[in-house]
């Protein structure tokens, strides 16, 4: 059971595979309508106001949902992804939606100045506790069929040990299972 390093081209190859832009509008429309959205939307409002023109990043982007959910209620989004197919696959996506984005190619271990001072990072990962992930990860990786690199899942508790040791106040947690 061997788990490939989480590089470029481990991402490449995962984007490479996601390819039916007929769905792009109704991928949107799924995570429009999940709780975690609802969630997300709620809090950035209540902090912000209006969501329209809030500058917004999506680290390790992907195709960008979260950042094109914003964009469709205003927000100026950029994605950062360091994988060049994941960008490429994110554009067709947003171009689907009819939104628009900035895109950023490049390593967010690298890109310290994207980060504002005074704003919210809203973190998603996967849950320690959800067992049908873990048991679902775990064959995967058994049978060598798990293609997304190292992913580490965490607990609440590690979560908030995270934000209280590195000096960010933590609003709140929010495990959808
Ligand atoms: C699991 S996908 C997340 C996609 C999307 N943000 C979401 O929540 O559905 C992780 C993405 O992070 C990107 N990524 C991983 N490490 C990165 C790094 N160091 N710099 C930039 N992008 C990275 C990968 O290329 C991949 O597209």
């Amino acid at each position: 059971m061997r788990v490939k390093k989480n590089t470029i081209k481990v991402w490449d190859e995962v984007w490479s595979d996601v390819g039916l832009d007929t769905e792009d509008i109704s991928i949107l429309e799924v995570e429009r309508a999940t709780i975690r959205w609802s969630r997300i939307k709620t809090r950035l409002s209540k902090e912000f106001g209006n969501l329209k023109n809030l500058k917004v990043i999506e680290i390790g982007s992907g195709i960008g949902t979260y950042a094109a959910l914003l964009a469709s209620e205003g927000a100026k989004s950029t994605l950062l992804d360091y994988s060049p197919k994941a960008l490429k696959r994110a554009k067709e996506f947003f171009k689907n939606n009819k939104l628009k984005a900035e895109y950023v190619l490049g390593d967010a271990l690298d890109f310290p100045q994207q980060i504002k001072k005074n704003g919210i990072a809203i973190i998603i990962v996967p849950n320690k506790y959800n067992p049908p992930y873990r048991i679902y990860k775990f064959i995967s990786e058994f049978f060598g069929t798990w293609k997304f690199g190292e992913e580490y899942p965490y607990s609440r508790k590690e979560l908030k040990d995270i934000c209280i040791n590195s000096n960010h106040e933590l609003i709140s947690i929010f495990a959808s299972c």
